[in-house]
């Protein structure tokens, strides 16, 4: 499938999880999600007056996290606008309107200028875009010296393989299909967009990309079992 096909894709996935992405994303990534944007955060050493960019922000987790843990303004932006209004519902909760802004926009085409920002992070987006094009766009507006840091999910080995394909086989199909039919499709497109995107960008084809992108010292950390993995680096 060609990168405009998937990226539509994801804007037709996305749209109907908005009010339940919180509590069904974590359940379905068996309560892991949460540790993996919080080690993601973790790599992103920025102070208090550090504005950071959080791409894909969807409902806006990751962006909350970094503001918590650094006390950082964030502007998050993510292509659905239900993802979005879930997300400021959620900012809003947490009391955090004057440190998150939350924008509309595509990961490819930023509207903010080269070095823009002290940081970046970007979670589970990769698999809906063209990745080179992507990185390149994502680099562009970090300052020189600055954090850039991902989180996808990743795909276990060895004797945690055949489980890791039975729960996206079955299990999450299943699972999926009780909560509701945006979560069915869900359940039934993460496998094989997952186990896709890892045949095509092995882990050193992977850190190979960012480093191309113009990002060095490009270091990854598998979780869970390989079940989550953050890669980051800075920008040369
Ligand atoms: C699985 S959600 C992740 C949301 C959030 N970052 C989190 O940690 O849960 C992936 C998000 O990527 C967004 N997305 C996909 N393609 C995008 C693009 N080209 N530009 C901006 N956002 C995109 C989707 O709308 C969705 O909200």
């Amino acid at each position: 499938m060609s990168a405009p096909a998937r990226n539509e894709q994801a804007r037709r996935l996305f749209a109907p999880l908005g009010p339940t992405y919180d509590r069904y994303g974590r359940l379905l990534s068996l309560g892991q999600d949460p540790r993996w944007r919080r080690f993601l955060v973790s790599r992103v050493e920025v102070g208090s007056e550090a504005r950071v960019l959080d791409v894909a922000t969807g409902t806006a987790a990751v962006a909350i996290e970094l503001v918590r843990r650094r006390g950082c303004r964030v502007v998050g932006v993510d292509q659905s606008p239900e993802m979005l209004a879930a997300g400021r519902a959620r900012v809003a909760r947490a009391g955090l309107e004057d440190r998150i802004e939350l924008l509309a926009g595509d990961a490819q085409r930023l509207p903010f200028a080269a070095g823009e920002f002290d940081a970046l992070t970007f979670t589970y987006l990769l698999r809906y875009v063209a990745p080179e094009r992507a990185l390149a766009e994502l680099a562009r507006v970090v300052r020189p010296g600055g954090t850039i840091a991902m989180l996808e999910f990743g795909l276990p080995r060895r004797a945690w393989r055949p489980l890791w394909e039975l729960y996206v086989r079955a299990g999450l199909p299943l699972a999926g299909r009780v909560i509701s039919p945006g979560w069915h499709d869900v359940g039934r497109f993460l496998g094989p967009s997952i186990r896709g995107f890892h045949a095509r960008y092995p882990p050193q084809q992977l850190e190979a990309l960012w480093r191309e992108a113009g990002i060095e010292g490009v270091r990854s950390r598998r979780l869970s079992l390989g079940g989550g993995l953050v890669v980051w680096g800075s920008r040369a």
